[in-house]
């Protein structure tokens, strides 16, 4: 055996291969505020995020997203990368602010060029691009107007998905929606954790319902500007499980579960927001007839974000669900000091596929940070990222071996970089990304990753 024989065996034996349908996507995923830089080129207007990481205290280390990675100039060395790892696809996102630096009005062409170039690049290179139209960035305009608590801010949205599938839709097949709507309206309206940084369950609820009312109003006029779309909706799941066997653990869990698993996916498969849920949080939702089919609209596809499980315990006192995560010792944990418990994923694309009726799932995003230290001849060697994905694609081939109809896996991330509230001292790429000279360098990991697709292509 040849010594890429000898890595092809490696990686069959760890992860059923086989399992995987012969097109599937082998991706990487970014989001535009955490990589593109160049916030005030082209007519860019300000976000939330530029607002939020210019907030003293808001980010670790002060930091922000003004430069990240520069990819807004460097986008076709990032391609190179792609190509290098051997990825098909690659899941990027739109920078609303962009494109409409008001929010809605007029329209910023430099913006839609950026993105038509970034199409064009990808497409030559043999990447088919995966295009998320919210991945957290609202134009501080709207912000302003009152945000995501206001209906109007998901008329605005539509409006800007419509206008973005028009330019890319001839091109582009791939449309998500929103990213992780728990965290737009949890982390940033209800724990402040995340922009805007409120600590309001009102405007929490009420932003809730509107990013999925976003969400379905978004899917038509994507579908209506592009005919040949193939739209899904991207959320961030977790398996919950309580921390002791008690009657009050058992009950946090099932909050939880309903917290941040079924208030996101109960709508949008036409079952309604969760009664028990709504109890829970006591406030109104800002409905109008015609709503819930609205946010029902058929879909293509599921996008499944996993990094973590929760173990939850009863916390009475705390803010809605009551429930908290505890953490469980003696179990492997990432930089992030997330819980590693690849059989989640296995878990919830069962899930997605039994208890939803999923027909198509990716798997938007998976991966994990951990602190690494180039080597001094530059080289960066993180076995521990490289056993995080062997672990989670081998349970993604259960998954698939089992009937999940899995089309997709898209690495978080492709490069280093802004991680939200934390800043760059978190690093989740396979690539390693020097903030000083921008310099990229390909990790171990990412050439394991590389290793793998070769060997799914090679069945
Ligand atoms: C997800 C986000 C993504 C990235 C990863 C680590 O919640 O969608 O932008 O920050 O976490």
């Amino acid at each position: 055996m040849t010594l890429s024989e000898t890595r092809f065996a490696a990686a069959h034996r760890a992860i059923d291969l086989a399992a995987l349908p012969r097109d599937f996507a082998w991706g990487t995923a970014t989001s535009a505020y955490q990589i593109e830089g160049a916030v005030d080129e082209d007519g860019r207007g300000p976000s939330i995020w530029d607002t939020f990481s210019h907030t003293p205290g808001a980010v670790d280390g002060g930091h922000n997203g003004d430069t990240a990675c520069d990819h807004y100039h460097r986008w076709q060395e990032d391609i190179d990368l792609m190509k290098e790892l051997g990825t098909n696809a690659y899941r990027l996102s739109v920078a609303w602010p962009r494109v409409l630096p008001g929010g809605d009005g007029p329209v910023n062409a430099k913006g839609l060029d950026f993105y038509d170039r970034l199409v064009d690049g990808l497409l030559a290179a043999g990447v088919t691009p995966s295009v998320t139209l919210y991945h957290w960035d609202l134009p501080q305009a709207l912000q302003d107007r009152g945000g995501w608590p206001e209906r109007a801010t998901a008329e605005h949205f539509a409006a800007y998905a419509g206008l973005v599938a028009g330019r890319l839709g001839d091109r582009v097949t791939e449309w998500a929606t929103l990213n992780e709507p728990l965290c737009s309206a949890w982390i940033g309206h209800l724990e402040g954790r995340m922009a805007p940084g409120w600590t309001d369950l009102t405007a929490a609820v009420r932003a809730s319902y509107h990013l999925l009312l976003g969400h379905g109003l978004a899917t038509s006029a994507v579908r209506a500007a592009a005919p040949g779309a193939r739209i899904g909706i991207v959320n961030n799941l977790s398996t919950v499980e309580p921390a002791t066997t008690s009657e009050a653990d058992r009950a946090a869990a099932h909050r939880m579960d309903g917290h941040v698993n079924r208030w996101w996916l109960d709508p949008v498969h036409g079952r309604g927001f969760p009664a028990d849920m709504r109890e829970v949080y006591g406030v109104d939702l800002p409905e109008r007839p015609g709503d819930p089919a609205t946010i029902a609209a058929p879909l293509d596809w599921i996008g499944l974000n996993y990094y973590f499980p929760q173990i939850v315990t009863a916390d009475p006192t705390g803010p809605a669900p009551h429930a908290r995560q505890i953490d469980r010792p003696g179990v492997p944990r990432t930089g992030m000091d997330w819980e590693v418990d690849a059989s989640g994923i296995e878990t919830l694309l069962m899930r997605l596929t039994e208890e939803y009726g999923a027909r198509r799932i990716h798997v938007t995003e998976n991966g994990s940070s951990y602190p690494d230290t180039p080597a001094p001849d530059g080289s960066v060697h993180d076995p521990e990222r490289a056993a995080y994905l062997t672990g989670h694609l081998a349970a993604c081939a259960r998954a698939a071996r089992r009937g999940a109809p899995l089309a997709g896996y898209y690495a978080w991330s492709l490069l280093d970089n802004f991680e939200w509230a934390y800043g760059y001292d978190k690093r989740f790429g396979l690539v390693h990304v020097d903030y000083e000279t921008q310099r990229r360098t390909v990790k171990s990991s990412g050439r394991h990753y590389a290793e793998v697709i070769a060997a799914h292509r090679a069945l």
